[in-house]
Protein backbone atom coordinates (compact mmCIF):
# COMPACT_ATOMS: atom_id res chain seq x y z
CA UNK A 1 0.00 0.00 0.00
CA UNK A 2 1.01 3.67 -0.57
CA UNK A 3 1.97 6.08 1.68
CA UNK A 4 0.50 9.55 0.52
CA UNK A 5 2.73 12.53 1.55
CA UNK A 6 0.51 15.42 2.63
CA UNK A 7 2.38 19.00 3.13
CA UNK A 8 0.53 20.57 5.88
CA UNK A 9 0.66 17.61 7.75
CA UNK A 10 1.63 19.11 10.81
CA UNK A 11 -0.71 22.15 10.58
CA UNK A 12 -3.41 19.72 9.88
CA UNK A 13 -3.12 18.00 13.39
CA UNK A 14 -2.88 21.06 15.50
CA UNK A 15 -6.29 22.10 13.79
CA UNK A 16 -7.73 19.24 14.92
CA UNK A 17 -9.44 18.79 18.19
CA UNK A 18 -8.73 15.44 18.92
CA UNK A 19 -4.90 15.77 17.98
CA UNK A 20 -2.97 16.13 21.33
CA UNK A 21 0.51 18.00 20.60
CA UNK A 22 2.11 17.56 23.56
CA UNK A 23 1.05 14.04 25.52
CA UNK A 24 3.94 13.92 27.93
CA UNK A 25 2.11 16.58 29.93
CA UNK A 26 -1.48 14.00 30.04
CA UNK A 27 1.08 11.03 31.57
CA UNK A 28 -1.06 10.17 34.61
CA UNK A 29 -4.32 12.45 33.75
CA UNK A 30 -5.29 10.46 30.72
CA UNK A 31 -8.60 9.69 32.62
CA UNK A 32 -9.24 13.57 33.64
CA UNK A 33 -8.65 14.24 29.25
CA UNK A 34 -11.69 12.21 28.88
CA UNK A 35 -13.27 13.20 31.48
CA UNK A 36 -14.39 9.67 32.82
CA UNK A 37 -13.01 6.65 34.50
CA UNK A 38 -14.06 4.43 31.14
CA UNK A 39 -10.96 1.87 30.16
CA UNK A 40 -8.53 3.44 27.64
CA UNK A 41 -7.53 0.94 24.65
CA UNK A 42 -4.46 1.99 23.03
CA UNK A 43 -3.75 0.98 18.91
CA UNK A 44 0.43 1.24 18.23
CA UNK A 45 1.07 2.80 14.52
CA UNK A 46 -2.45 3.57 13.69
CA UNK A 47 -2.29 4.60 9.84
CA UNK A 48 -4.94 5.83 8.83
CA UNK A 49 -7.19 5.73 11.75
CA UNK A 50 -9.83 3.35 9.96
CA UNK A 51 -9.55 0.74 12.73
CA UNK A 52 -9.77 3.15 15.87
CA UNK A 53 -12.14 5.62 14.45
CA UNK A 54 -14.82 2.50 13.76
CA UNK A 55 -14.22 1.01 17.29
CA UNK A 56 -14.44 4.59 18.79
CA UNK A 57 -18.02 4.95 17.19
CA UNK A 58 -18.61 1.56 18.05
CA UNK A 59 -17.51 1.16 21.90
CA UNK A 60 -18.69 4.66 23.48
CA UNK A 61 -18.13 3.85 26.78
CA UNK A 62 -14.56 3.27 26.02
CA UNK A 63 -11.70 5.60 25.20
CA UNK A 64 -9.65 4.88 22.53
CA UNK A 65 -5.86 6.41 21.87
CA UNK A 66 -3.78 6.19 19.00
CA UNK A 67 -0.27 6.70 18.34
CA UNK A 68 1.27 7.27 14.81
CA UNK A 69 5.09 8.08 13.98
CA UNK A 70 4.37 9.41 10.33
CA UNK A 71 2.59 12.63 10.59
CA UNK A 72 0.69 12.30 6.59
CA UNK A 73 -1.10 9.08 7.90
CA UNK A 74 -2.07 10.36 11.27
CA UNK A 75 -3.11 14.15 9.23
CA UNK A 76 -5.70 11.60 7.35
CA UNK A 77 -7.00 9.50 10.30
CA UNK A 78 -7.18 13.17 11.77
CA UNK A 79 -9.52 14.62 8.79
CA UNK A 80 -11.61 11.56 8.96
CA UNK A 81 -11.97 11.84 12.63
CA UNK A 82 -12.97 15.20 12.52
CA UNK A 83 -16.30 14.15 10.22
CA UNK A 84 -17.33 11.75 13.04
CA UNK A 85 -16.77 14.46 16.20
CA UNK A 86 -15.66 11.38 18.80
CA UNK A 87 -15.16 12.39 21.89
CA UNK A 88 -13.40 9.00 23.40
CA UNK A 89 -10.43 9.21 20.61
CA UNK A 90 -7.08 11.23 20.65
CA UNK A 91 -4.43 11.12 18.29
CA UNK A 92 -1.19 11.38 19.03
CA UNK A 93 2.17 11.67 16.68
CA UNK A 94 5.24 9.79 18.57
CA UNK A 95 7.18 6.82 18.51
CA UNK A 96 5.96 3.80 19.88
CA UNK A 97 9.34 4.29 21.54
CA UNK A 98 8.33 7.01 24.11
CA UNK A 99 4.59 5.49 25.36
CA UNK A 100 6.19 5.15 29.08
CA UNK A 101 6.59 8.80 29.02
CA UNK A 102 3.29 9.27 27.52
CA UNK A 103 1.25 6.82 29.63
CA UNK A 104 1.50 5.97 33.19
CA UNK A 105 -0.39 3.09 34.48
CA UNK A 106 -3.69 3.74 32.69
CA UNK A 107 -3.76 1.57 29.80
CA UNK A 108 -6.33 -1.45 29.24
CA UNK A 109 -6.09 -3.19 26.24
CA UNK A 110 -2.98 -2.22 23.67
CA UNK A 111 -3.56 -2.93 19.49
CA UNK A 112 -0.97 -4.03 17.19
CA UNK A 113 -2.34 -3.64 13.90
CA UNK A 114 -0.32 -4.85 10.56
CA UNK A 115 3.04 -3.32 12.33
CA UNK A 116 5.72 -3.54 10.68
CA UNK A 117 7.32 -7.03 11.16
CA UNK A 118 11.09 -6.23 10.37
CA UNK A 119 12.15 -9.52 9.16
CA UNK A 120 15.99 -9.01 9.56
CA UNK A 121 17.17 -10.76 12.52
CA UNK A 122 19.55 -7.76 13.61
CA UNK A 123 15.85 -5.47 13.55
CA UNK A 124 13.82 -7.92 15.92
CA UNK A 125 13.94 -5.09 18.37
CA UNK A 126 11.92 -2.82 16.41
CA UNK A 127 9.41 -5.99 16.13
CA UNK A 128 6.01 -4.49 18.48
CA UNK A 129 6.52 -7.78 20.21
CA UNK A 130 9.66 -7.78 20.93
CA UNK A 131 10.91 -8.01 24.91
CA UNK A 132 11.78 -4.91 25.09
CA UNK A 133 8.79 -3.38 24.03
CA UNK A 134 6.61 -6.06 26.11
CA UNK A 135 8.66 -4.38 29.00
CA UNK A 136 7.67 -1.28 28.08
CA UNK A 137 4.13 -2.44 28.04
CA UNK A 138 4.38 -3.79 31.43
CA UNK A 139 5.00 -0.03 32.62
CA UNK A 140 1.52 1.64 31.22
CA UNK A 141 -0.88 -1.82 31.91
CA UNK A 142 -3.48 -0.58 34.44
CA UNK A 143 -3.65 -3.88 35.96
CA UNK A 144 -3.86 -6.88 33.41
CA UNK A 145 -1.82 -7.04 30.68
CA UNK A 146 -3.81 -7.32 27.25
CA UNK A 147 -2.94 -7.41 23.58
CA UNK A 148 -4.34 -7.96 20.56
CA UNK A 149 -2.27 -8.58 17.50
CA UNK A 150 -3.50 -8.06 13.89
CA UNK A 151 -0.40 -9.25 10.57
CA UNK A 152 -0.44 -10.91 7.21
CA UNK A 153 2.56 -11.18 7.99
CA UNK A 154 3.55 -15.43 9.28
CA UNK A 155 7.15 -14.53 10.29
CA UNK A 156 6.00 -12.06 13.12
CA UNK A 157 3.45 -13.73 14.07
CA UNK A 158 4.98 -16.65 14.68
CA UNK A 159 7.87 -14.91 16.24
CA UNK A 160 4.96 -12.71 18.54
CA UNK A 161 3.38 -16.20 19.56
CA UNK A 162 6.82 -17.02 20.74
CA UNK A 163 8.14 -13.56 22.45
CA UNK A 164 4.72 -13.18 24.36
CA UNK A 165 5.00 -17.09 25.31
CA UNK A 166 8.24 -17.01 26.68
CA UNK A 167 6.62 -13.52 28.79
CA UNK A 168 4.26 -15.45 30.22
CA UNK A 169 1.21 -14.12 28.05
CA UNK A 170 -1.62 -16.72 27.77
CA UNK A 171 -3.56 -16.98 24.36
CA UNK A 172 -7.10 -16.58 25.02
CA UNK A 173 -7.21 -16.13 21.14
CA UNK A 174 -5.10 -17.69 18.34
CA UNK A 175 -6.57 -17.44 14.68
CA UNK A 176 -4.56 -18.05 11.47
CA UNK A 177 -7.39 -16.94 9.41
CA UNK A 178 -9.44 -14.05 11.06
CA UNK A 179 -11.94 -13.94 8.31
CA UNK A 180 -12.64 -17.47 7.70
CA UNK A 181 -12.60 -18.38 11.31
CA UNK A 182 -15.66 -20.39 12.65
CA UNK A 183 -15.84 -19.21 15.66
CA UNK A 184 -16.83 -15.37 14.32
CA UNK A 185 -14.54 -13.44 16.36
CA UNK A 186 -15.65 -9.65 16.28
CA UNK A 187 -13.48 -7.80 14.14
CA UNK A 188 -13.28 -4.40 12.34
CA UNK A 189 -10.83 -4.15 9.73
CA UNK A 190 -7.81 -1.60 9.53
CA UNK A 191 -6.60 -0.17 6.39
CA UNK A 192 -4.13 -2.63 5.46
CA UNK A 193 -6.89 -5.36 6.55
CA UNK A 194 -9.15 -4.29 3.72
CA UNK A 195 -6.37 -4.08 0.87
CA UNK A 196 -5.95 -8.03 2.31
CA UNK A 197 -9.50 -8.88 2.62
CA UNK A 198 -9.18 -7.86 -0.92
CA UNK A 199 -6.69 -9.92 -2.01
CA UNK A 200 -7.98 -12.68 0.40
CA UNK A 201 -4.30 -13.04 1.98
CA UNK A 202 -4.81 -14.71 5.54
CA UNK A 203 -5.14 -13.08 8.43
CA UNK A 204 -3.14 -13.93 11.75
CA UNK A 205 -5.07 -12.92 14.91
CA UNK A 206 -4.08 -13.16 18.36
CA UNK A 207 -5.67 -11.94 21.46
CA UNK A 208 -3.24 -12.31 24.73
CA UNK A 209 -3.53 -11.41 28.34
CA UNK A 210 -1.73 -11.58 31.53
CA UNK A 211 -3.38 -11.82 34.87
CA UNK A 212 -2.16 -9.82 37.85
C1 LIG B 1 1.89 -1.24 7.90
S1 LIG B 1 1.24 0.20 8.60
C2 LIG B 1 -0.32 -0.34 9.32
C3 LIG B 1 -1.25 0.81 9.60
C4 LIG B 1 -2.58 0.42 10.26
N1 LIG B 1 -2.37 -0.15 11.57
C5 LIG B 1 -3.36 -0.52 9.40
O1 LIG B 1 -3.45 -1.70 9.75
O2 LIG B 1 -3.90 -0.08 8.39
C6 LIG B 1 2.24 0.42 10.04
C7 LIG B 1 2.15 1.80 10.63
O3 LIG B 1 2.90 1.84 11.84
C8 LIG B 1 3.58 3.09 11.89
N2 LIG B 1 4.75 2.91 12.77
C9 LIG B 1 5.85 2.16 12.51
N3 LIG B 1 6.71 2.22 13.54
C10 LIG B 1 6.16 3.04 14.46
C11 LIG B 1 6.58 3.50 15.74
N4 LIG B 1 7.74 3.12 16.26
N5 LIG B 1 5.74 4.30 16.42
C12 LIG B 1 4.56 4.69 15.91
N6 LIG B 1 4.10 4.29 14.69
C13 LIG B 1 4.89 3.47 13.98
C14 LIG B 1 3.94 3.38 10.46
O4 LIG B 1 4.19 4.76 10.25
C15 LIG B 1 2.69 2.88 9.73
O5 LIG B 1 1.72 3.89 9.56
Amino acid sequence: MEYNIIKNADKILRDCPYFIDNPYKYKNKWHDLFNNHNKIYLELGTGRGDFIINMAKQYPNINFIAIELNSSQLATASLKLQKEKLSNLKLINDDARNITKIFGKEIDTIYLTFSEPWPKKRDEKNRFTHESYLKLYDQIFKKDKHIILKTDNKGLFAYSLESLSNYWYIFDIVSLDLHNDERNISNIMTDFEKQYYKEKRPIYYLDASFKN
